[in-house]
């Protein structure tokens, strides 16, 4: 039985509650038997299954060798300092994205995990998701020619719901742009890799909250560049919330969703379209899988590796950095 911890009982937690029942439905045997939320009300609903602390401090101090591994659901300020903790203390980590709030951080939870030869692994999960899988098939096999250029586009669903409003405060989240544009300049890092520099413009919404609205261009070599687009200032993501084309040589991949309509196709030069739509789970099912995959058959992450989160951090900061310049051009 893989025995699990959570810190941070909120909205994200919720998912990875579900993804774990779904894996052990299937026979898994992993199961959460400790959590810690510093709001007693979001821990309620566990009394009589699972230890209960508040800090996620006191929870990392009473479970030592309790656990197989921590699932860390906290702001992503305390990211780092709890992953780093954890790890100092024997802990496996499963860390939510954005890895952390600066690639200083981030680094920092690099070197533990070296340091105690721990399994750490960041919950990028949208570069788990077979779709995504699909693009990077086409680009890395060529399937329709070389790349010419990306479009990553997502928007809306205003965070409202986060502890103390921590969504809006730039030193806790990192502004939407280390938040919710993480899963598309994660999944062009997993796609394309790093890219060399970027430009950026970008608007703050309300008062302290960093850049809620940004747009950026990413530069390849040989003239290949990604746009990528971020608002969360619209209220719900009912209207085209996020969508992914890539231009090759001969022909598109359009990834889209508009309203309860998807599409994901391959078009050709001609106009022959192949539907590349297959049903699938969500990403967090086969992120959370090949987590316990690593663990239990003791095997190093290669897929989601912490210092691939590291740089898709680093090419937020540069993005950010462009942006405080007016949209100057920024080495990654
Ligand atoms: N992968 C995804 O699709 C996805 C979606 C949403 C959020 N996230 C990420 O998940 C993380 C959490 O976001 P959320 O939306 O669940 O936020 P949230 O505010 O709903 O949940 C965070 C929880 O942490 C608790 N907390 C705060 N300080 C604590 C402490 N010291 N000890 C114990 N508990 C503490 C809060 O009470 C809250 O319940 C963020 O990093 C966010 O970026 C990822």
């Amino acid at each position: 039985m893989i025995k699990v911890g959570i810190v941070g009982n909120g909205y994200i937690s919720v998912s990875h509650r579900k993804t774990f029942k779904e894996l052990a439905d299937e026979g898994i045997a992993v199961e959460v038997v400790a959590v810690a939320d510093i709001r007693p009300e979001f821990t309620e609903s566990c009394r009589g299954k699972e230890r209960i602390y508040g800090d996620y401090r006191e929870l990392l101090r009473n479970e030592i060798g309790n656990l197989d591994f921590v699932d860390i659901c906290l702001p992503t300020h305390l990211h780092s300092p709890a992953a780093v903790e954890a790890m100092d203390l024997g802990y496996n980590v499963l860390c939510e994205k954005p890895m952390a709030i600066d690639t200083a951080a981030a680094q920092a939870m690099c070197d533990a995990a070296k340091r105690n030869s721990r399994l750490l692994m960041v919950a990028q999960s949208w570069r788990f998701n077979p779709d995504c899988g699909i693009m990077r098939d086409y680009v890395r096999q060529s399937k329709l020619g070389r790349v010419k250029c990306a479009h990553f586009n997502r928007n809306g669903g205003t965070p409202g719901w986060s502890w103390e409003g921590w969504h809006f405060d730039k030193n806790r989240s990192g502004g939407a742009m280390l938040d919710l544009h993480m899963h598309d300049a994660d999944a062009m890092n997993s796609i394309f890799g790093v890219p060399n520099a970027v430009s950026c413009a970008a608007q703050s919404n309300w008062p302290g909250s960093g850049y809620d609205i940004g747009a950026m261009i990413y530069y390849y070599d040989g003239g290949v560049y990604v746009t990528s687009t971020v608002d969360w200032t619209t209220p719900h993501q009912k209207y085209g919330a996020a969508s992914k084309v890539i231009v090759f040589e001969n022909g598109y991949i359009y990834l889209g969703a508009f309203g309860d309509k998807r599409a994901f196709v391959a078009v050709d030069r001609d106009g022959n379209e192949i539907n590349l739509d297959t049903p699938h789970k969500s990403s967090y099912y086969y992120e959370m899988k090949y987590y316990i995959y690593c663990l239990v058959n003791n095997k190093l992450i290669d897929f989601c590796r912490p210092e691939e989160s590291m740089d898709s951090v680093r090419i937020i900061m540069a993005a950010c950095k462009s942006a405080d310049l007016g949209g100057e051009r920024v080495t990654v």
